[in-house]
């Protein structure tokens, strides 16, 4: 936890503000009863109403100073507490945000956003009740147990029983619950990872008619929270009754003890009130820490789970002096090998590729023999595990990351759309974009038919995860968004896979005549993709089976031509 303190320094203000505020109310707290015994003692004992009256009037101002101090105390621990918690969301979504892929591979979406939603609120939560509970309960112990003490030392043989009964009392009931409620967090992170991932893949859900089978594993970890925290709370509600019969044992042993003194008039009535309030005050007190010991419990969890993700480096790390350039788009891969992190196979082995700039070059091969795993490396999405991919002739290491993932646009297999309108998320490929090169990359990438065809144009709205969009349509958007990078280098992975072949043809001759200069990498599925390549590379299991045009590789690969020939079969068959 101590880790995460210098996330409090913007609000160090609050933060010292609000014990100290806390410490006056404690102060009012403890002088009220003190007052009282005044008032019984001297002003009614004495007969003496001006006393009472005046007595009373200070009363009641302590009274107020405390409700303000108590308020403003509240108000500084909830800024303190809360601007902590901003601050250390905001340090995380932005480590997060720095993940490479590898290490997005090692946490679960799921567990990022629980960390990010729930164990901030944890922290922040605990932060504002460690500012006012942990100095609020141990102040006001001392001062109670001082002004007792002065009231009447030979009473205090009471509470020197009752504090101690007590203590051992809540020792025991959080002992046996900090186990339970550590399960209890588990539990909710387990019922948040099905909550996220079911709801990211609701329609998929649906499709399949899984709802039930869904609705049974929710209601399977639902219940073991429910059951979870019930037992936890069952052993914490103890707490409440026990702590009554302390309380109400020790009133009766000092309103006994102290009775029999005012009988003999060795202490005044109202100084055995007093001395009741001061005894239940301590006892609270004793209560608030054990509460407060808690909430430290579950803060010191979620402590540990966001430290782990600020601990986390990205994997992908940018040279101390960095190439800002790319001269061209020419591409080497030197013996290249590549294991996913956690997976022991190598997914690609001794690659050897050169790629002169300008070219088109396809990628074609099964399911499974690693195009995608291919071009990731180029802009360093993963490192290699072993050689060297050089872009521009600079190793990819070399580069400013921002430098290379701006002049090698990559158009993911499964592409994203933003929440927004067209127009902004054409905007990630360049934010200074103007309306007219956005329409310019649209008729690139074929995607202007449709678009122009809406009366808000580029205002048309894009819901999460753009599907309000038909596949081929969201395809040819996040081709558009990645041309107006204006890159070197262009990779489109299976790209086209849902488009028609007369609009995949017409964007592959908007390519060849609009991006001569480009390097354009298409992995496809169907041969007609990429026919016209200058060169196609056939993967097979992780390596380049071989290389060469469409008309020589017909000649020299087996699979090249069995997947030219099975292709051939549908189109006559249609
Ligand atoms: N993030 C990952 N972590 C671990 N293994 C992975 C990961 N992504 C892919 N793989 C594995 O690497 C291998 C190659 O996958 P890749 O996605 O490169 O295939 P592909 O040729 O692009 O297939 P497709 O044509 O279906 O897109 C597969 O065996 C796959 O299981
Ligand atoms: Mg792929």
């Amino acid at each position: 936890m101590k880790k995460l303190f210098p996330f409090m320094k913007k609000y160090t203000k609050y933060a010292i503000l609000c014990p100290i505020l806390m410490i006056l109310e404690v102060v009012a707290d403890i002088i009220i009863p003190y007052l009282m015994s005044l008032i019984v003692d001297v002003g009614i004992a004495g007969r003496d109403i001006n006393y009472v009256v005046k007595v009373g009037i200070v009363m009641i101002l302590a009274a107020l100073f405390g409700m303000v101090m108590g308020i403003m105390s509240s108000h500084y621990g909830a800024k303190a507490g809360y601007g902590f918690a901003a601050e250390i969301r905001k340090a995380t979504f932005k480590k997060v945000q720095s993940f490479s892929y590898a290490n997005l591979d090692k946490f679960s979406v799921s567990s990022l956003i629980t960390r990010l939603t729930n164990d901030c609120n944890t922290l922040g939560q605990v932060a504002m009740m460690s500012l006012r509970m942990a100095v609020r309960a141990p102040f006001m112990m001392i001062f109670a147990l001082i002004m007792a003490l002065r009231i009447n030392a030979s009473l205090a043989g009471v509470f020197m029983v009752s504090i101690p009964v007590m203590a051992v009392f809540l020792v025991i009931i959080m002992t046996k619950a900090r186990p339970l409620f550590i399960k209890m967090q588990s539990r909710v992170d387990r019922v948040n990872a099905i909550i996220q991932e079911n709801l990211t893949g609701i329609r998929v859900v649906k499709s399949f008619n899984r709802q039930s089978h869904e609705e049974q594993r929710f209601k399977e970890r639902n219940d073991s929270l429910r059951d979870t925290a019930l037992y936890a709370i069952s052993k914490v509600i103890m707490v409440g009754p026990l702590m009554n019969i302390v309380t109400y044992s020790t009133i009766i042993a000092v309103l006994w003890f102290g009775g029999k003194q005012v009988v003999v008039g060795s202490m005044g009535s109202g100084e055995l009130i007093s001395f009741v309030t001061y005894i239940t005050q301590i006892l609270m007190s004793l209560m608030m820490l054990s509460m407060f010991f808690m909430q430290l419990l579950r803060g010191m969890a979620s402590a540990s789970r966001i430290n782990e993700v600020l601990e986390t480096d990205s994997e992908i790390k940018e040279d101390s002096s960095p190439v800002m350039n790319m001269a061209d788009g020419s591409i080497k891969f030197d013996n290249v090998s590549f294991a996913y992190p956690l997976s022991s196979e190598e997914a690609l082995k001794n690659i050897s590729l050169e790629i002169k700039s300008g070219e088109t070059v396809g990628v074609i091969g099964s399911t499974g023999s690693s195009k995608s795993t291919l071009v990731q490396l180029i802009p360093r999405l993963y490192d290699v595990t072993a050689g060297a991919v050089e872009v521009g002739g600079v190793d990819v290491k070399k580069y400013h990351i921002k430098t290379l993932r701006d002049k090698v646009a990559f158009v993911l297999q499964k592409n994203v759309l933003f929440s927004g309108t067209i127009r902004e998320n054409m905007k990630w490929g360049n934010e200074n974009a103007t309306d007219e090169q956005i329409i310019n990359a649209l008729r690139l990438s074929q995607a202007w038919e449709f678009v122009s065809g809406y009366e808000d144009g580029l205002d048309h709205i894009v819901v999460q995860g753009g599907d309000n969009f038909s596949g081929g349509q969201k395809q040819r958007l996040a081709i558009a968004r990645a041309l107006l990078k204006s890159p070197e280098v262009i990779v489109l992975d299976d790209s086209t896979s849902a488009v028609d072949m007369g609009t995949d043809a017409k964007i592959q001759k908007a390519f060849k005549e609009e991006l001569g200069s480009v390097t354009t990498i298409i992995i496809a599925q169907r041969i007609s993709s990429i026919q016209h390549a200058d060169k196609i590379l056939v993967m097979n299991e992780g390596e380049i089976e071989s290389t060469g045009t469409h008309e020589t590789l017909m000649e020299s690969s087996p699979i090249y031509k069995e997947i030219y020939e099975s292709q051939q079969k549908g189109v006559v068959g249609q």
